[in-house]
């Protein structure tokens, strides 16, 4: 186990890369499999979700496009409900299978605030691919089709997620050390 600090907070290791990318070719087989045939479009919640979304979109082997978005409700280390967007969505998606690409999902409000206004252009399907999930933070409640982990309800970092802007880079995920919450 190896410790990072990042801004005044110390992690520790939580998930190794070899368990990320083995858990990522899993996720991408069954894509692979339940969309054969068909063209989704894959949209990426930034920033947290560009690293996932890169090394998911590698294992694909369908046909398939990608486009990004970019929302934020989080400040530091809480959630504040306040979704806002700053790049909006540049595809229409009346009739298309649709696959969002989230980094966490943590208590479910972003996507329960953003998830209608992408139905309202209905697609012909809309599905969820995130790589964690923390069930016990959950408030909103969301059908998720694809899970990379299921998580503790502790602030991670790496692979993409931040704290306060820092930490992306880390190729783990980190996990807040219980003695400085
Ligand atoms: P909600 O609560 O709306 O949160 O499901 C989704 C967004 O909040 C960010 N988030 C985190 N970022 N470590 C992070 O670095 C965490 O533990 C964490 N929990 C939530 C993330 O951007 C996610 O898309
Ligand atoms: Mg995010």
């Amino acid at each position: 186990m190896s410790l990072v600090t990042v801004h005044d907070k110390t992690f520790c290791t939580y998930l190794t890369e070899k368990d990320i990318q083995a858990r990522i070719v899993q996720m991408a087989e069954a894509i692979n499999k339940d969309y054969q045939g068909k063209k989704p479009l894959f949209i990426g919640i930034l920033n947290g979700a560009f690293m996932f979304a890169s090394d998911l979109f590698k294992h694909l082997t369908i046909e398939a496009e990608i486009t990004f978005i970019k929302l934020a409700s989080y400040k530091g280390m809480k959630s504040t409900g306040n979704v806002v967007t700053s790049i909006g969505l540049d595809h229409d998606l009346y009739g298309r299978d649709v696959v969002i690409i989230e980094d966490i999902i943590d208590t479910g409000k972003t996507l329960h605030k953003f998830l209608p206004q992408l139905d309202h252009q209905q697609p012909a399907s809309l599905k969820i691919a995130v790589l964690l999930h923390k069930p016990e933070a959950l408030q909103h409640p969301l059908n998720i089709d694809y899970v990379g982990f299921s998580i503790p309800n502790k602030f991670v970092v790496g692979f993409g997620l931040d704290y306060n802007g820092l930490g992306r880079n880390l190729k783990e995920i980190y996990q807040l050390d219980g003695n400085n919450e």
